[in-house]
């Protein structure tokens, strides 16, 4: 049996308002194997953002825990959830969150900057990444002179840059339009596919949803339900028209 990429097992957290007490997670568990693409769907406020900022480490989770490549990680320790991040996850946002005041190429190679990374193959795969995700002629622009599908076609390429062993992705289609949708899709599955890359993605969409090896529905910070692609990959149609009866 493969190790996991990623295990969790019974996490939970809940936020405190005052003295209201909002459970948000509940005993969660899940797993995503090297190369496998987990996509978590549910509806708004169901701790979906709370599940990836909790192994991610931007938050912390009340208990349960969290391993990664077989190595629990220790969230009471600041320094290991700063080089989680650094070396471990490539993280993607709804938003982008790309540095307004850097250029494209200089964005995707921030990661390597920052964990002082001196091979001298980064500008090759910062290079490399761009034009897979077709932006090769935009290095030097800045965010603002692209479009909201480049500024997110960016952000992938930023969160591969450190080869990460997990890419957690938060919405990442969710501004853009269909045809980027569709080419974000793409490009996170065959980075999980050739990279061994254990992907864990959040999206409403049933079509981008279908991509996946497998879909886990999470309602009230459980998984209530899990569809497994068990057809061909090339054709996503059968977990698709499943999401569609489900209502999903
Ligand atoms: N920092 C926070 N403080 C208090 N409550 C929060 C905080 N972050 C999220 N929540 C609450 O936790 C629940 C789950 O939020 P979230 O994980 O963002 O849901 P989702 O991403 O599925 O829409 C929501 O009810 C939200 O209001
Ligand atoms: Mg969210």
């Amino acid at each position: 049996m493969k190790e996991p990429q990623l295990q969790v097992n019974d996490l939970s957290k809940a936020y405190r308002l005052g003295n209201t007490h909002i459970p948000v997670l509940e005993r969660l568990s899940l797993r995503v194997d090297p190369g496998e693409m987990v996509v978590i769907m549910g509806p708004s406020g169901s701790g979906k953002t709370t599940l990836l900022n909790c192994i991610s480490g931007i938050d912390t989770p009340d208990s349960g825990d969290v391993s990664l490549d077989g190595r629990t990680i220790d969230y009471t320790s600041e320094q290991e959830r700063t080089q989680l991040r650094r070396r471990h996850i490539g993280m993607v946002f709804q938003f982008f969150n790309l540095i307004p005041t850097l250029t494209v190429e200089e964005n995707v190679a921030l990661p390597l900057l920052i964990a002082r990374n001196r091979d001298a193959r980064r500008v090759e795969r910062v290079r490399w990444l761009l034009t897979e995700v077709g932006l090769e002629r935009r290095l030097t622009h800045f965010p603002f002179q692209l479009s909201g599908g480049e500024m997110q076609l960016v952000s992938i390429a930023r969160a591969m840059v450190h080869y990460p062993d997990l890419l957690l992705a938060d919405e990442p289609t969710g501004n853009v339009n269909p045809q980027v949708g569709r080419s974000i899709m793409r490009i996170l599955r065959e980075t999980a596919k050739h990279e061994g890359t254990g992907v864990l993605m959040v999206t409403h969409s049933p079509e981008h949803g279908a991509w996946a090896d497998r879909v886990c529905f999470l309602k009230e910070g459980v998984i209530t339900a899990e569809l497994k692609q068990n057809g061909n990959m090339e054709d996503p149609t059968p977990i698709h028209r499943k999401l569609l009866e489900l209502g999903i």
